[in-house]
Parts: structure tokens; C-alpha cells; sequence
């Protein structure tokens, strides 16, 4: 039997996070035991919502293939690829352009909700608009039939089935199988101001690559409960980033709920609490950092790789575009 195919994404608009770490970053680490994993460098993506920044676009690709490789992504494993060099994948995006109705693009709620956010609401680039249908390109070019995505993503994967059940519908037979979206319980990581997800454009993010320094200035400057002045005071465990964090990265969750007690009775101070949580993360991030530095000594070797794991995904993508293609009766030359 072969494995089950997954893909997984994201945008190189800048180095990888903690939030990607949470989300993503480690149930990658699960799935290339026991799936067959691709990971898209998605550049063409990233220029949807940064054409007048190509330049760090480009720089991200590497940066972020970096952090793959630094948190334990093993290319033996998985094949991370570079979307932009994968011409099937804008073939189909156009092909799937044919399915889908300026409407539904504009009413869906990611696309909808980030129009909002980087204010293209008078201006709108076409390709960002479209970008669901290029997602849903992406997810068929590898036949993935399982999509890791964070809550905010899962409207693209409706999206990719409607199209899905279109190219089925009009081929008159399962050409491609509906994909199931797998989202991860705990929600979004917020950033360290507690105000919105942790994201670079909200400038509320601690890199993977933060040194010490940076890793403490972030815990000090965190958001905990504001009405809880006095160490003796009852504090407030919801809504606290601290304990959000500590949820998320600390290994030892029975500590974590007594932790939680004591805030909540009063007589755990802000100070041994930021403490504890700067060691794990301090201790969570220092081999991340350290297997990095490694790669940036030999920028090569990982392009080289990235090069690859691109060879292997266009073999993959270019076989699916034939079948559609053919499967749809198009001409044959
Ligand atoms: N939309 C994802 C993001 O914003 C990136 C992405 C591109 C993706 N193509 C994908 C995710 C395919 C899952 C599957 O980061």
C-alpha cells in the first residue's frame, strides 16, 4: 500500500516563527514518518500580496528552507519544493480559473478577511483574488489528499473540493479524490502582545532563529493578566499569554495545570512564571538554532536540495496535468 500524500505550504514572505512551529512545524515532523510529504516554498504565492518586495520573497526561499531543515524536516523524508518552478502548478491554477466564479472567489472568507487586512479593498491584484484557485492547483498537482492547514486556511480546501467535484463532474468519472483538511486543536498561536496570531507583519513574532537575548526581551515584554498587580493577587489563566505559551511548548503539562491553580489562587508572581517559560523556550529553541547555523555555513548544499526535492515534485505535478488534461478531453498533439 503507498502512503497517503500530504501537502503542506507556506508563503516565503519571511523566516518561520513559533506560531509555524505550533501550527505546523511539528506535526510535519509526525506526518514524514508516516506520510508521503511534499512541502511547497510557496514564492508564487507570496508575490500575490508582494509584488513590490520580490526581492524578499527570493531571500525568504532559502531562509525558510533553512528552518525546515533546522527543526528536523529530513529531505530523505519529505521533498520540499519550490513552487514558482513548477509550471504545471500555474497551468492548472488557469485551467481551474474556468471553475470558479468571480463571486465565490470574492465571497470567500480568507480571501474576504485578508483583502480587509492589507487594505486592498479599492485595488484588488487579480492574482491575489485568485489565489484560492491556485491553492486548489497546488493540492491536485501533488494529488495530496490530506492538507494540514491552520482554521484560517480551511474555507481554501472547500474551495479546492468544489472545483474538484467540477473536473470530476465534467470528466464523468473520479479523476481526482476530495481532500480532507487537518486542523490542529489548539487554534493560532497568538503573538506576544496577546492582541492578534503571532505573525511577522504584526511585528508580535519570535523567530526560530531568535537568539537568547531575543528569546528574553519577547517573554519580558509578554502579556499576562493586567489586573494582576500583587504577586498575592488572584491572576487570570484565560487570555494569558504566558500560560498560552506554556500550553503550547512546555513538555510537562501536569506542571502546567498546577502552575495554572496557583495563578488563579494567587501567590504566583508574573516574574517565576516569564522564568519558567524563557528556560523552555530557551531550551526549545537552542538546538533549532544551533543545526541553522550549520546550514548557513553551507547555503549551497540547501539549495542544492531544494533543487531536488523541485525535480521530484515537477515529475509529480506534470504526470497529474497530463492526466487531467487528458481526462477532460482536451486536444492531443
Ligand atoms: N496559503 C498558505 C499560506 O498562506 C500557503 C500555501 C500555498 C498552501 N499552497 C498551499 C498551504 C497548499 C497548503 C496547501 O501560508
Amino acid at each position: 500500500m503507498s502512503k497517503p500524500v500530504i501537502l503542506t505550504g507556506d508563503r516565503t514572505t519571511g523566516p518561520l516563527h513559533l506560531g509555524h512551529y505550533a501550527g505546523s512545524l511539528k506535526n510535519r515532523l509526525r506526518y514524514q514518518e508516516t506520510h508521503e510529504q511534499f512541502i511547497l516554498l510557496a514564492d508564487s504565492q507570496a508575490l500575490t500580496d508582494n509584488i513590490g518586495q520580490i526581492g524578499k520573497v527570493k531571500d525568504s526561499v532559502l531562509e525558510v528552507a533553512m528552518d525546515y531543515l533546522a527543526v528536523g524536516i529530513d529531505p530523505q523524508k519529505t521533498t520540499i519544493c519550490l513552487q514558482s518552478h513548477l509550471p504545471a502548478l500555474a497551468e492548472l491554477s488557469m485551467l481551474y480559473l474556468n471553475f470558479v466564479s468571480v463571486g465565490r472567489l470574492q465571497r470567500n472568507p480568507t480571501v474576504k478577511e485578508e483583502i480587509r487586512a492589507r487594505g486592498f479593498d479599492k485595488s484588488i491584484p487579480a492574482g491575489f483574488l485568485c489565489y484560492p484557485a491556485a491553492q486548489a492547483a497546488d493540492i491536485t498537482g501533488f494529488k495530496a489528499t490530506v492538507v494540514p492547514v491552520g482554521e484560517d486556511q480551511v474555507p481554501m480546501i472547500e474551495q479546492t473540493n468544489e472545483i474538484i467535484r467540477k473536473v470530476n463532474s465534467i470528466a464523468d468519472r473520479d479523476l481526482l479524490k476530495e481532500v480532507e483538511a487537518i486542523v490542529p486543536k489548539a487554534g493560532r498561536l497568538p503573538g506576544v502582545d496577546g492582541v492578534s496570531k503571532m505573525s511577522k507583519s504584526a511585528g508580535n513574532s519570535v523567530n526560530l532563529s531568535a537568539n537568547p537575548a531575543e528569546i528574553s526581551s519577547a517573554v519580558k515584554a509578554m502579556y499576562t493578566d493586567p489586573n494582576h498587580l500583587r504577586v498575592d493577587d488572584p491572576g487570570q489563566v484565560e487570555g494569558n499569554v504566558v500560560f498560552t505559551y506554556l500550553d503550547a511548548f512546555h513538555d510537562d503539562v501536569e506542571e502546567v495545570e498546577d502552575l495554572k491553580c496557583q495563578y488563579r489562587r494567587g501567590g504566583l508572581g508574573d516574574v517565576k512564571l516569564k522564568s519558567l517559560l524563557d528556560l523552555t523556550l530557551q531550551n526549545l529553541l537552542e538546538p533549532i538554532r544551533e543545526r541553522r547555523s550549520e546550514f548557513e555555513q553551507r547555503p549551497d548544499d540547501v539549495r542544492d536540495m531544494v533543487r531536488e526535492g523541485t525535480r521530484k515534485a515537477l515529475n509529480r505535478t506534470e504526470q497529474t496535468k497530463s492526466e487531467l488534461f487528458e481526462g477532460l478531453g482536451f486536444f492531443r498533439l
